[in-house]
């Protein structure tokens, strides 16, 4: 059998090429491959690994696992190309976290800067094996630029709504650069995602949001590659921050298929970090994963300023599945732990510092035990956002108390002026 749309909520099937994002009956749609069919293994996976190759789908950290994202003609594929991204340890965090065993996979180190990346070579290939002429997205700001950047490489039009004055400068920038057509939409990201969704279906447009399975297909590589770096032994725990649950829907079924296809003795555990301002799913598995509340998210980290999130269904399956938990954390939480995540010289955007705060999180909780082994994903860069860092430093984010800030000194142009401020850093 060959792999087929399916929908996670009555079973109904479609075909792959079908230009569809959700099921008749509303249900979200998985890419589901024949699993027993697959011939894949670990010494498969590390053969690709090292051999490599010229073109730049082979050099992928996420087309190295093509058999379990997308079956697809390798020419067609539009490849940056991206994964293959650095499991950081630092003795410093790992202390400040709490934990013995820390590492952290930092997927701002893709192509445009963030995960987004591994799940848009996908959309994207894909839209071009569809024949779209124009694909859009709803964004916070890393989508948009990785969908602007994909999209010209394969010479598609491409359309980002974004929130009007919420997108890091970094985002826009890229979005703007890569010559996507450009829409802040006066409203939040709920109100552009909102937009977008019946844009493309009144003015026929491939969606490229995380509603589109594919884009799923792709991002379940980060939880791949990362077993695969740590010589398929799994982690005790997966910590990342949550917002449109794009990734909590992606890593819960990336795990469900190693284990399905026996490539890992066990599970991991997920811990999904939300804002404490952008929480709804948080405040659903507190009750026991009662039914979605949207709220108005505010946030520092406006990545993930979500109030009603696409992916929820898929995410408390990924939960369940994975005796999953999820944890909030404040704003001033986030950017302690984004200066220590930057100062110990591996950087991040301030969403993926929640995923650092939200294990310290959990550790102080006593959810997760010191002696576990622990990965956290870094979802993007630290320069990304150079506003939220610099204005960390100089002490003007509001409502935010800068403890480890590191301010720059003014100073004349004179020797005595560099001693005195050396002499300044000492005390
Ligand atoms: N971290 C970063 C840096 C993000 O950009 C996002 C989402 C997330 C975490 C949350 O991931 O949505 O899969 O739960 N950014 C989207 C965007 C919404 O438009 O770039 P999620």
């Amino acid at each position: 059998m060959a792999a087929v749309l399916r929908c996670m909520e009555c079973g109904a099937e479609y075909s792959l090429g079908e230009i569809r994002y959700r099921c008749r009956c509303g249900g979200l749609l998985d890419v589901a491959h024949d699993l027993g069919s697959l011939r894949v293994s670990r010494e498969l996976f590390e053969e690709r690994e090292a051999g490599q190759g010229p073109e730049p789908w082979r050099r992928s950290g996420v087309w190295r696992f093509r058999e379990l994202v997308l079956p697809v003609e390798s020419q067609l594929i539009v490849s940056r190309p991206e994964g293959n991204t650095p499991l950081y340890r630092s003795a410093a965090l790992a202390r400040w976290v709490g934990l013995e065993d820390f590492s952290v996979k930092h997927e701002g180190e893709n192509p445009t800067g963030s995960f987004k990346d591994r799940g848009m070579t996908v959309g994207i290939t894909w839209a071009k094996a569809l024949g779209a002429k124009a694909v859009a997205c709803a964004s916070t700001g890393n989508t948009a630029a990785s969908m602007a950047a994909y999209a010209a490489m394969a010479g598609l039009k491409a359309i980002v709504f974004v929130p009007q004055g919420k997108v890091a400068l970094g985002k826009i920038a890229q979005a703007l650069a890569y010559g996507a057509l450009t829409l802040e939409v006066e409203g939040d990201f709920d109100a552009a995602m909102s937009l977008v969704q019946e844009s493309c279906r009144e003015l026929g447009i491939y969606l490229l949001n995380s509603v589109n399975p594919f884009r799923i297909e792709g991002q379940k590589t980060i939880v791949f590659e990362l077993i695969q770096d740590l010589g398929w032994d799994p982690p005790d725990w997966i910590v990342f921050p949550a917002g449109n649950l794009g990734n909590t829907a992606a890593f819960g079924k990336a795990l469900w298929e190693l284990r399905e296809l026996g490539l890992i003795p066990r599970m991991p555990r997920l811990a999904a970090v939300q804002a404490a301002g952008a929480n709804p799913l948080y405040r659903s598995y507190a009750r026991g994963f009662a039914p979605l509340e949207p709220v108005r998210a505010e946030t520092v980290a406006t990545a993930i300023r979500i109030g009603n999130p696409v992916s929820f269904p898929r995410a408390v399956r990924s939960l369940r599945w994975t005796e999953g938990v999820v944890v909030e954390v404040t704003d001033q939480e986030i950017m302690d732990a984004k200066a220590v995540v930057d100062a110990a010289g591996i950087g991040c955007e301030p969403a993926s510092a929640a995923a650092v705060a939200g294990a310290r999180k959990l550790v102080s909780q006593g959810v997760i035990k010191r002696s576990e082994r622990v990965v956290a994903v870094l979802t993007g860069n630290l320069l990304k956002d150079p506003e939220a860092t610099v204005s960390y430093h100089a002490g003007k984010l509001q409502g935010i108390e800068p403890r480890f800030a590191n301010r720059p000194r003014r100073i004349a142009p004179s020797l005595e002026a560099v001693a005195e401020a050396l002499e300044e850093g000492r005390r």
